[in-house]
């Protein structure tokens, strides 16, 4: 299992990130751990001597140069950053287009980057169109990229709806069940017989302590992209717990 916390905009002191990191220094002892934080953190942390994987929240299409306010793939890679997550919903949220999610990709790839990207449904229909919605923005990464490239990716499945909310409000192991065998569906468009399976696929959309478990288990998934629950230490430790 890959749990990959995401402090979002919560951890905004280089204090709690440090707290946070050694806590995180523990659990990564035993499970798979990377943290993805505000750039400036990243910093902080680079050569440090842990297991514990470090990772953004974003990178810029830019490839350098005059670009005031860009941090660049080349940037990331300098700093020892192993994943980056890109077309996260409250980044498309604020315009990032699939073209643009693509272009990240392919940055990050250039300089050995793993992109996590993201896709999800903003809401559910009866007649299940929002699968066809996934099924593009896969599409949009996945077309485009030769075989090794498309098997270096981390899909991160993140219904809108499912995500800052509570356990309870989440998404049920059987629906999450379904959604992972409909990835790895489409992902075979692009890569033929078993390799398909091999894409390592993340659930993230309120993974608490009380239902990572049940998420985890029969479900498929390779792991979870945590928010909320991974900026207070004592709860992301019960999560990692939990699923390890
Ligand atoms: P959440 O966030 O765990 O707070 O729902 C997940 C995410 O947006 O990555």
């Amino acid at each position: 299992m890959l749990i990959v916390a995401n402090w979002k905009a919560y951890v905004d002191t280089a204090d709690k990130a440090k707290k946070l990191f050694a806590s995180a220094k523990r659990l990564a002892q035993s499970a798979d751990i990377a943290l993805a934080m505000p750039y400036p953190y990243l910093g902080l942390f680079a050569g440090n001597k842990s297991t514990v994987a470090l990772a953004s929240q974003d990178v810029s299409i830019s490839t350098g140069g005059a670009d005031t306010g860009e941090v660049t793939a080349s940037t990331l890679a300098s700093l020892g950053v192993s994943y980056s997550v890109v077309g996260h919903s409250e980044r498309r949220a604020k315009g990032e287009t699939d073209e643009m999610v693509l272009e990240k990709v392919k940055r990050l790839l250039a300089h050995n980057v793993t992109p996590i990207v993201c896709v999800g449904e903003a809401e559910r229909d009866l007649d299940a169109r929002y699968l066809s919605g996934i099924r593009a923005q896969l599409a949009a990464v996945f077309a485009h990229l030769s075989q090794k490239e498309r098997l270096s990716i981390v899909v991160a499945y993140e219904p809108i709806w499912a995500i800052g909310k509570t356990a309870a409000e989440s998404i049920q192991p059987l629906e999450l069940e379904e959604m992972v065998l409909y990835i790895r569906k489409v992902l075979g468009d692009y890569l033929p017989g078993k390799s398909a399976q091999k894409v390592r696929v993340l659930y993230g959309g309120s993974t608490e302590p009380t239902n990572a478990r049940a998420l985890a288990a029969g479900s498929g998934v390779d792991g979870f992209l945590v928010g909320h629950a991974s900026v207070d230490a004592p709860t992301f430790s019960a999560l990692v717990k939990a699923v390890s």
